[in-house]
């Protein structure tokens, strides 16, 4: 049987996603171990009693088998969007290798239990280096299935409170004046709430019928890449002006933008837009959460005119 309360360590759980799941376990009373790279970046978690946040190089076998002595459960949320100019050794490391040392060192330390976090339309032929070695890391966690019950989630773009999907349009917008040149404005995605990703994480500890399973996780809606952003102006109060760039403006976009430090966009981001990130079958139904739309969750963190609030008050009490 399973304990109540579970020792859990989280890679990646400084993150936009670790933050809301972390929290979450914590607030269950189960034990979190975090590791990072750097201690600031989980300084907001530190308030929380069952936390414990811990300066470690995961990509250590060593370290990595110290840190999983003792737990019950590992969840990997480890992920790049963009792989820093090392011709794809970014993404390598971050998906496909440390992969291997995190489904290793859980046998070392006898940890059973393994969640990973993956991405919609990951998989060998996949148009990006993102999506392929995204693949490449499910089958390397599937063929551990022997020694390793993991559960494997495999969500659409993500949104919420810190997100990088609405609150970086809805900073360019503010910079721009409302102007913006957007690559693949037809590319297609059911976007998902923070929260409901957290929450399939969370039913899937208790659930055996998660184990081996891969979930796709989808909002309500399949919204394209102009519409995500039209929403995000409208609710954040902010002018709209998208030019549609053709796919040779819009390589061209990325191929600049790849070169800048922090690369807000890259060649490697647009070949991800080539293909469309929405479910087939819906793993949040799977796991009986109902997927939160983004019109009611969008104006609580980029809104604030009266306007905004009101449409989420007359939303809520139709809901
Ligand atoms: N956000 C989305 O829309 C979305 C959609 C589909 C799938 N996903 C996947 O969901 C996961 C979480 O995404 P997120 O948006 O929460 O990402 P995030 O906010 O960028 O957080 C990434 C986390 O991974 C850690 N990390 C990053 N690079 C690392 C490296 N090279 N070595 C070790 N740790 C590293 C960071 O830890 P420290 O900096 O503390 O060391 C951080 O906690 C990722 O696997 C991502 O691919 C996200």
């Amino acid at each position: 049987m399973l304990k109540s309360r579970l020792q859990i360590c989280v890679l990646g759980g400084t993150g936009f996603v670790g933050t809301e799941l972390v929290t979450r376990l914590a607030s269950q009373g189960h034990r979190v171990r975090v590791p990072t790279r750097l201690l600031s970046r989980g300084n907001h978690l530190r308030v929380l009693p069952t936390v414990e946040l811990i300066v470690a190089n995961v990509h250590e076998p060593r370290v990595l088998s110290q840190l999983f002595t003792g737990m019950d459960v590992v969840i990997n949320l480890v992920g790049v969007l963009n792989d820093s100019g090392r011709r794809g050794a970014g993404f390598q490391d971050a998906h496909v290798e440390l992969v291997r040392k995190v489904v290793e060192a859980a046998r070392t330390a006898r940890v059973r239990r393994l969640l990973h976090m993956s991405a919609l339309g990951a998989g060998p032929e996949a148009p990006s280096r993102y999506l392929r070695t995204k693949g490449e890391a499910e089958a390397i966690v599937c063929a551990a299935a022997a020694s390793i019950d993991y559960t494997i989630f495999r969500p659409s773009v993500i949104f919420g409170p810190g997100d990088s999907l609405t609150n970086r349009f809805a900073r360019l917008l503010r910079l721009s004046g409302g102007f913006l040149p957007l690559a693949r404005a037809d590319a297609r995605f059911a976007p998902v709430y923070v929260n409901d990703v957290a929450e399939a994480f969370v039913r899937a500890l208790r659930n055996r019928a998660s184990i081996g399973m891969k979930y796709d996780l989808c909002g309500p809606h399949v919204l394209t890449l102009e519409e995500i952003v039209r929403q995000t102006a409208e609710v954040a109060g902010l002018p709209c002006y998208i030019l549609r760039l053709p796919d040779f403006l819009g390589k061209l976009q990325a191929a600049f933008l790849g070169l800048l430090p922090g690369k807000p966009f890259s060649l490697d981001n647009f070949r991800s837009l080539t293909v469309d990130s929405v479910c087939r079958e819906n793993g949040l139904a799977a796991l009986g959460i109902e997927p939160t739309h983004m019109e009611a969750v969008l104006p609580t963190y980029l809104g604030g005119g009266s306007m905004n609030a009101r449409r989420f008050n007359r939303f809520q009490q139709n809901a």
